[in-house]
């Protein structure tokens, strides 16, 4: 049984909770830990089970793995379990006064001006973007090339976020400094960054005048629509039109923390899934030839291309599913204990770092049969292998910190490779590249590169 700690009455005496083997003195975990997190993470389940601890150098951490323990770990109130704690290198990027720079009440208040523009309700407007956008894409990649296809999914995420989340002045000016500035602050998100997210490296050198120079853009263009009472149906405008509970405006420094928080969240993240989706399908061909055969069974009778036919696409949506639960970009989530939180007979202390591994959770033998093979079916009815527990399938987090654009992120991929796969075939000479931890987002280990041809002119998005 599940419980989780109140103040209000003493917790029955709580045991010890179990160390994973291995640990070497002074680095503890770390060696391990660093060369493959996750398999490490795996280790200690099957080990100890559903909550335990290792140590990185000095710093204990308590892993919550499996259905429950998630649930636990989600359900904790902001006072016992606090992200803005552990989230403080976002700070330099996201901005002051914004997100984890603020209680986690006024952060909630910031990103729920948003929240009703990426209900599934609401993204109909977005769904002609992006597949506007992909189809150009798919233009400039003429008859056959080869990509770098992490670079060309980052691309192509910035073009359709971009467009969608800020609006099209920040759209247009992608070529006019905007891409740079953004990627000078993507580079500022780094180890060293983590643990001291102020050091004047030259990394967060170039980080702080690019932040610099995003908002001063963004701030011209607020100023322009509120001189010229220009109006667009977009995230810009409804910050701006925003009010906090207490009746305040949101400042244009606050507009443009908001809007980058937001992006920061959706754009490397759908990128990396895109990339993961492509290799794996090249390693599955077989599942190319079954989501084109859906495609042509869908597109024959309903020629439109939008929101209402993607979710006709079941395998498409099984096979983004299947990329999330082996490759969610996000492989961990941090808090940090503040109270005492309670999970069966063991009390996690205040003061540690709790984890939950979506990637850990996602290869659990008991929970997804045959975990490390690609099965979209496992999706399908009768299968259905997410649907044990909420928290099964966790690669957009859960709790209150949930992911708000998860189905902004799934439209999103349906569409870019709803497209491209009918558009192109894509081929590869390699395996899957191995993931790489070193980087914040997990995606496979680079070069990574891919050829295409362009298809007969019988496909759908020609
Ligand atoms: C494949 C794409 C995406 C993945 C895998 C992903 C994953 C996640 C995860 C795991 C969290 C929870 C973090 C935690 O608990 O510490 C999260 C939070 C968040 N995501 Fe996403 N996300 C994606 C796309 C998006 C998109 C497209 C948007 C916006 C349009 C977005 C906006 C956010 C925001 C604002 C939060 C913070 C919520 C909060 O802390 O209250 N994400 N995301």
């Amino acid at each position: 049984m599940t419980t989780l700690s109140s103040t209000h009455h003493t917790p029955p005496p709580a045991k010890n909770i179990p160390m994973l083997t291995g640990g070497l003195p002074l680095i503890g975990h770390l060696t391990e830990f660093l060369k493959d997190p996750v398999s490490m993470l795996i280790r200690g389940w099957h080990e100890q089970g559903e909550l335990f601890q290792f140590r990185l150098g000095t710093r204990k951490f308590v892993l919550f793995a499996g259905p429950e323990a998630h649930d636990c770990y989600f359900r904790a109130p902001r006072d016992h379990m606090s992200a803005k704690d552990v989230y403080q290198f976002t700070v330099p990027i996201f901005g002051r006064g914004v997100a984890y720079d603020v209680s986690p009440e006024l952060m909630s208040e910031q990103l729920g001006f948003l929240y009703p523009e990426l209900r599934e309700s609401a993204l109909r407007k977005f769904s002609d973007i992006m597949f506007e956008e992909t189809m150009n894409f798919a233009d400039a990649m003429g008859q056959q090339g080869e990509l770098d296809l992490p670079q060309a999914m980052n691309q192509l995420t910035i073009n359709i976020a971009s467009h969608c989340l800020i609006g099209p002045e920040v759209r247009n000016q992608l070529n006019a400094g905007f891409a740079e500035s953004y990627h000078d602050l993507q580079n500022g998100i780094n180890t060293l960054g983590f643990f001291f997210p102020h050091l004047p490296t030259p990394a967060h050198r170039s980080r702080d005048r690019a932040r610099k120079s995003i908002s001063e853009m963004f701030e011209r263009i607020v100023m322009e629509r509120r001189r010229t009472g220009a109006r667009s149906d977009d995230f810009m405008q409804k910050v701006m039109e925003s009010r906090y509970k207490d009746g305040r405006a949101v400042t244009d420094e606050e507009i443009t923390g908001i809007l980058l928080t937001v992006l920061f969240a959706g754009q490397h993240t759908s990128a990396v899934l895109a990339t993961w989706t492509c290799l794996e399908l090249l390693n599955s061909p077989s599942y190319i030839d079954k989501l084109r055969n859906e495609m042509q069974e869908i597109y024959a009778n309903e020629n439109a291309s939008n929101i209402d036919t993607l979710k006709q696409q079941s395998l498409m949506e099984y096979t983004i599913r299947e990329n999330e639960r082996l490759h969610p970009p996000l492989i961990l989530l941090i808090r940090k204990v503040l109270k005492p939180v309670q999970f069966g007979d063991h009390s996690v202390p205040a003061g540690t770092l709790a984890m939950v591994s979506p990637a850990a959770a996602h290869r659990l033998p008991h929970l997804f049969a045959n975990p490390d093979r690609f099965y979209p079916e496992r999706f399908a009815s009768p299968n259905r292998e997410d649907k044990q527990h909420r928290y099964t399938l966790i690669g957009f987090g859960g709790g209150n910190h949930m992911c708000m654009g998860k189905h902004f992120a799934y439209l999103q991929l349906k569409t870019i490779w709803t497209v491209l796969l009918d558009r192109f075939d894509f081929f590869t000479d390699r395996d899957i590249p191995a993931p790489n931890y070193g980087s914040w987002v997990t995606g496979p280990k680079e070069p990574c590169r891919v050829r295409y041809q362009h298809r007969s002119k019988s496909g759908i998005f020609h």
